[in-house]
C-alpha cells in the first residue's frame, strides 16, 4: 500500500489567502513549504489510485503528480474518490473532476446527501461518475484488491449546514474515518476528528499507519493568535497537545503515525519549532505535499 500527500493542509491551506500570521508569512517567503488543501492518494501498484477527499487545490495536486497524468487521449489513473465528511475542503474538488471521465464516488448516504442537496455538484454527471454509498463498518473495494471500511468518529456537520446550536461529538455518518486493508497490512486515515475515545483506540489498534487529524497545536490557537473566534473542538477536531489532545491518546498504538489536515496556525509546520520537536519526539511525522509512505 503505497500513500502520496497530495495535500497536507486544513481547509484554506497554508499559505491562506487572507491570513497574514507567521506561518502563512513564512510560507509566502519560501522559509517554510506551502501546502495545499486535504487530501490523500493510495495506490497498490501505482498504476490506478484512489483520492480519499477531493480537495479544491486537486487539479494542481494531480498535475504535479505525473502518475495522476493521463496515458491516454480522455483518461485517468484515477479510479475513485472517497469523502470523508461534507466540508468544502473535501468535496470542492469533485467540481474540478467533472469532465465526463468515469470514476466511483463513495460517501456515506449522508455525505452523498450534502452533495446531491447542493446542485452545482449535478455537473459531476452521475452517469459518468457513480455515486456509491458506504454503510458504515462494511467493507466495499476502493481499488481492486484494496478493502475499504468507513466508521463514525466524533465530529459535526460541514460549516455551511451548522444551524444556531451545533452538535460537535456527533457519532454517525457526517464524519467517518477510513480503513484501508490490503489483506496483510492496515492504513487509517481520519483527517477530521473531535475527540480520540475508547472505541476509537480499539478500532484502530491493528493499524500499520495512521494519517491523523492534526488540526491545531492547541485547542485556543486560532483564538490566542488573532486568526479566529473558535476554539478546535467547536471546528471539530482534537488538538494535539494537552493531556486531552491527539498525542498523549494515541501514545500507546504501535503504528506509523502522521498528522495531517494541518491547519495554517498549527506551529509544527516549523521544521525547527519545539512543537515540531515534541511530535517528532512522540514517533509521529508531520504530513508535507508530496510526502510517499508505503507499508
Ligand atoms: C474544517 O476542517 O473544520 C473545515 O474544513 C472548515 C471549513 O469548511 O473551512
Ligand atoms: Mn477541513
Ligand atoms: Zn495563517
Amino acid at each position: 500500500m503505497r500513500f502520496l500527500v497530495l495535500g497536507a493542509a486544513a481547509g484554506g491551506g497554508l499559505p491562506q489567502w487572507n491570513c497574514g500570521c507567521p506561518n502563512c508569512r513564512d510560507a509566502r517567503s519560501g522559509l517554510i513549504p506551502p501546502a495545499t488543501q486535504s487530501s490523500l492518494a493510495v495506490t497498490l501498484d501505482g498504476d490506478v489510485w484512489a483520492v480519499l477527499n477531493a480537495s479544491p487545490d486537486i487539479r494542481m495536486q494531480m498535475q504535479r503528480c505525473p502518475q495522476m497524468h493521463p496515458r491516454a487521449l480522455r483518461d485517468t489513473p484515477l479510479a475513485s474518490v472517497l469523502v470523508t465528511n461534507g466540508d468544502i475542503d473535501h468535496i470542492a474538488g469533485l467540481l474540478s473532476l467533472r469532465e465526463q471521465t468515469p470514476f466511483t464516488l463513495f460517501g456515506t448516504s449522508e455525505i452523498l446527501g450534502v452533495l446531491a442537496d447542493n446542485r452545482i455538484f449535478d455537473a459531476v454527471s452521475t452517469q459518468k461518475v457513480t455515486r456509491r454509498a458506504v454503510e458504515l463498518d462494511q467493507g466495499f473495494e476502493i481499488l481492486p484488491g484494496l478493502a475499504a471500511q468507513v466508521f463514525p468518529v466524533p465530529g459535526k456537520v460541514p460549516l455551511f449546514m451548522e444551524g444556531d446550536q451545533v452538535q460537535t461529538d456527533l457519532v454517525g455518518e457526517q464524519t467517518v474515518g477510513v480503513r484501508l486493508s490490503d489483506g496483510g497490512r492496515v492504513a487509517y486515515y481520519i483527517p477530521g476528528c473531535a475527540d480520540v475515545t475508547p472505541e476509537l483506540l480499539d478500532r484502530i489498534e491493528d493499524a500499520g499507519q495512521l494519517f491523523f487529524d492534526g488540526t491545531l497545536w492547541d485547542d485556543d490557537e486560532m483564538i490566542r493568535s488573532g486568526t479566529g473566534v473558535k476554539t478546535g473542538r467547536r471546528m471539530g477536531h482534537i488538538p494535539i497537545s494537552g493531556p486531552d489532545g491527539s498525542m498523549a491518546r494515541l501514545q500507546g498504538l504501535r503504528a506509523g503515525r502522521t498528522f495531517i489536515h494541518i491547519n495554517n496556525t498549527n506551529p509544527v509546520w516549523h521544521p525547527d519549532s519545539p512543537e515540531r520537536a515534541a511530535v517528532r519526539a512522540s514517533g509521529w511525522s508531520v504530513a508535507a505535499d508530496g510526502m510517499e509512505i508505503e507499508i
